[in-house]
């Protein structure tokens, strides 16, 4: 039989004899321990009969000590609980220092939570946040293993830049004080590891084309890297992407794909962890709360996460989304900070007004302008625009990147060289043009911004166990 404390107090089982092990967090009166195992925000209260244990014991008995008590599970008494553990024995497995111990009983802020991070899986407030990023993993793969896509390990250390943007993190074992030179004065990675230059990888689409050239359906789930210097609340350096890849796809099948594994995954963490959403969501109505009126959130957690399973995503091309900013009384009100015209690469501020002003609920916008997107999607005939959607979530702004891929060799080469891509180096990509080619379609999901906008935290550093982010690289 399972122990864990999710499943003892459901309360199906009483009147057994068991051990359980966790940690304290918190001891009432000498008598009832509250003790948590991670599995569920809810504490196992352990009862100890007075008198019956030593006081060097009890004093032991500190927040966050581990503890093994075992006894009796039985029908609680006392209210707050369907069960309780009436200890017969209790053993101290590690002491705490309730004095120097950082988590004091209190509320803490999650910036302070950030700097003790080792210790934040111990509240609440991350017990959840992390169940929730664990059910979201799984239900990911369950969403696409269901569906017959075969999960690919796209490669970390990568020659290539993928998206174009040149925000890469080098790989290198070089002796950075004695770097060898060419005879033009540049690096030599001739001399490095890999005999040439190497960074980790910022996407693993492209592998993921080639495979899908042959399995039809595929999906990476893995790290990705971006050396970008921006210090948002959205932002990391290293962070996980989802990654479908499927053959014979047009622009608007990849939309579909996309709505509905969001939501999928969202149903799917909603009913196995419906506990932890209402924690979260009380947790975000009493931030809200702190709030001036006017920037409270229209909907609380788990009004706009029914809101999002209840309503098809909008749809609308990137020109039609331009005409309703420029129409729109915040542009006319120059209440913008960045100007509005077609070509621009949309900012937050405008994204934001798209989904949470205008459509009220996640929008996909594509056909967006060639020249503010990646390479190798794929050139509409109206010459200005390619086949790419961006979705945008509430609160959250770019929550899913993707596009149809150019398929056709001469009109993907041309492109590259138009962008400086060097197509010599890229042969392999150019090969599945050239053997075999078809259209094909895929988007990038980033999994924090995912667990973001389903756990509603704030900071994309609290939806993550170590948050790499520029100068920040603790634990
Ligand atoms: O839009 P992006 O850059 O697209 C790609 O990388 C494509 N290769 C995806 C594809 O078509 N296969 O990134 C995809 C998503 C974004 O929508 C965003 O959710 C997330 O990755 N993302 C980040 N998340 C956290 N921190 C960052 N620095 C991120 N950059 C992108
Ligand atoms: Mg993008």
């Amino acid at each position: 039989m399972n122990f864990d404390f999710n499943t003892l107090l459901k309360g199906e089982t009483t009147d057994i004899d068991i051990s359980v092990r966790g940690w304290v967090r918190s001891f009432r009166n000498n008598q009832f321990i509250a003790l948590n195992d991670g599995s569920t925000n809810q504490n196992l209260q352990v009862v100890l009969e007075l008198n019956k244990f030593d006081d060097a014991l009890l004093k032991r008995i500190t927040t966050s000590a581990c503890v093994m008590a075992s006894g009796k599970l039985v029908k609680s008494q006392g209210k707050g609980q369907t069960v309780e553990l009436v200890a017969d024995n209790i053993e101290i497995l590690g002491d705490s220092d309730a004095e120097k111990y950082p988590l004091q009983p209190k509320k803490h802020s999650l910036e302070f939570l950030r700097e003790i991070a080792h210790l934040r899986f111990r509240t609440n407030t991350f017990g959840s946040v992390f169940r929730l990023r664990n059910a979201l993993t799984y239900a990911i793969h369950t969403f696409f293993q269901e569906r017959n896509f075969l999960n690919i390990h796209s490669p970390i250390i990568s020659a290539s830049d993928a998206e174009g943007a040149g925000e890469m993190f080098r790989v290198t074992n070089l002796d950075l004080d004695k770097l060898p030179k060419t005879e033009t004065g540049e690096i030599d990675f001739s001399q490095d590891f890999f005999g040439r230059s190497a960074n980790l990888t910022v996407s693993g689409q492209l592998e993921a084309e080639l495979a899908a050239m042959a399995f039809s359906k595929v999906y990476t789930f893995g790290p990705t890297f971006r050396a970008e210097n921006s210090n948002t609340a959205r932002h990391l350096a290293e962070f996980w992407m989802i990654e479908p890849e499927v053959a014979f796809n047009e622009l608007s099948d990849n939309a579909d794909l996309a709505e509905e594994m969001l939501k999928y995954v969202i149903r799917y963490a909603m009913e196995k962890h419906a506990d932890d959403i209402d924690f979260l969501d009380a947790r975000l109505a009493e931030e809200e709360k702190q709030k001036p009126t006017a920037e409270r959130a229209e909907f609380g957690l788990k009004d706009k996460l029914n809101f999002m399973l209840e309503h098809s995503f909008e749809r609308v091309t990137y020109t039609e989304a331009i005409d309703i900013l420029l129409q729109s009384p915040a542009y006319k009100k120059k209440k913008f900070q960045y100007d509005v015209n077609w070509g621009i690469d949309m900012q937050s501020e405008h994204e934001r007004y798209l989904v949470e002003k205008h459509f009220k609920k996640p929008v996909i916008v594509t056909d967006y302008p060639k020249d503010i997107k990646a390479f190798y999607m794929r050139q509409n005939d109206d010459g200005k625009t390619v086949a790419a959607m961006d979705i945008l979530a509430p609160g959250i702004g770019e929550i899913i990147g993707g596009s149809q891929r150019e398929e056709r060799l001469d009109k993907l080469v041309q492109r590259m060289n138009e962008m400086h891509i060097p197509t010599d180096e890229m042969f392999w990509y150019l090969d599945t043009r050239r053997y075999g080619t078809c259209k094909h379609a895929g988007f990038g999901l980033g999994f924090e911004r995912l667990v973001q906008f389903v756990t509603g935290m704030g900071n994309i550093r609290d939806v993550i166990p170590f948050p790499r982010t520029p100068k920040n690289c603790e634990f």
